[in-house]
């Protein structure tokens, strides 16, 4: 059997630290659906990890990224979303153009050297699958295709991602270490004992759910339970997909009609946690049956945050140094850790 990761890395605020300068400002994080930014004169605002990040369409329609800090003192520059010409900081009112360029700067004609040219915002990478938007804060990294590796495919054996639209966005906050939440999306070893339901509808067993790592992508693949009648039964989508793009993404597609949800899992402190899944359906897909799908999905969900709130305060004790891994089961825990481990030795 593997150990875990040492637990003390699941509390400790330096160790958090190092995941924000070694995994978070150089990895492609989710921020949003394109529709949110589908128009020019739009903008939308996010976190990557730690880093304030800013996405908008200017006039000439290019999808642009940037740092979300005023280049005068460091205020945050906008919050959340909407339709602008420009963006004015709250602060002392200095004002960007949505394709990055200071604009205007109160009383700068009074400070002799002032160059507006040298104070764009700081640009960050930015790019598309589909209606996701994602940003990397490094600018140098390789691109998101390469990121991705075989998830579009995937996803498009059961799914047209074009074909969805933009339904809602579900928020909520966890009393645990990021990895925390990330390692309980990447195993369903919990299922059977924690999620009655959703193992009534997905034959959870080992021999018919399947795990794949490849890169940075792990994906699990759950077929519907034979036989059962389930509103999840006898519809376009045939089986679950369950794909995690390292560090913080995850996808979820179930079972019936076209239906896929995501988001990405942004550490707040060592010990707090903040989610929000983005839920996109095939425009004919009925209320009653997306209404059904969030039942059941929802119920799944206050599950795991009983449980991953359980672990947190179970390691944090400090007694025990790890925990052990089942390598059968938990192939993909392992690889999370094996790829925090690495990016932390670095
Ligand atoms: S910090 Fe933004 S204008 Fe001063
Ligand atoms: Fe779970």
């Amino acid at each position: 059997m593997e150990l875990t990761l040492p637990w003390s890395w699941y509390s400790d605020p330096e160790v958090l630290r190092l995941e924000q300068e070694r995994i978070f400002r150089r990895a492609w994080q989710y921020v949003g659906h394109t529709g949110q930014v589908s128009e020019p004169g739009t903008f939308v605002a996010a976190m990557a990890g730690w880093t304030p990040i800013l996405v908008t369409r200017a006039r000439d329609g290019e999808l642009r990224a940037f740092l979300n800090v005023c280049r005068h003192r460091g205020s945050m520059l906008a919050e959340g979303s909407g339709g602008r010409e420009t963006l004015q900081c709250r602060y002392h009112a200095w004002t960007y153009e949505l394709d990055g360029r200071l604009r205007a700067a109160p009383r700068s004609d009074r400070e002799p050297g002032f160059d507006a040219d040298d104070l764009s915002l700081v640009p960050l990478a930015v790019d598309t699958w589909g209606p996701f938007v994602f940003v990397n804060p490094d600018r140098e990294a390789p691109p998101l295709a390469d990121a991705l590796g075989p998830l579009p495919a995937q996803v498009a054996q059961i799914l047209d991602l074009d074909a969805l639209e933009f339904r809602f966005r579900m928020e909520f906050e966890l009393d645990a270490n990021w990895k925390v939440a990330c390692e309980n999306f990447l195993e369903c070893y919990h299922c059977a004992v924690a999620h009655p339901g959703f193992s009534a509808v997905v034959d959870v067993s080992p021999d018919s759910y399947r795990l794949e790592t490849e890169g940075l992508t792990s994906s699990q693949f759950g077929p519907l339970r034979d036989g059962r009648e389930s509103p999840f039964a006898g519809h376009e989508v045939p089986r679950g997909q369950f794909h995690f793009l390292w560090p913080n993404f995850g996808l979820n597609i179930f079972p019936g009609k076209p239906n896929l949800s995501c988001g990405p899992i942004v550490p707040r402190g060592p010990e707090r946690t903040a989610r929000f899944l983005d839920y996109f359906f095939a425009p004919d897909v009925d209320q009653a049956w997306v209404d059904e799908l969030l039942e059941f999905d929802g119920q799944v969900g206050r599950e795991d945050t009983v449980l991953v709130e359980g672990v947190q305060r179970g390691i944090r004790s400090g007694v025990l140094e790890a925990g052990r891994l089942m390598p059968q089961s938990e192939q993909l825990v392992a690889h999370f850790q094996r790829l925090c481990a690495g990016a932390l030795a670095e």
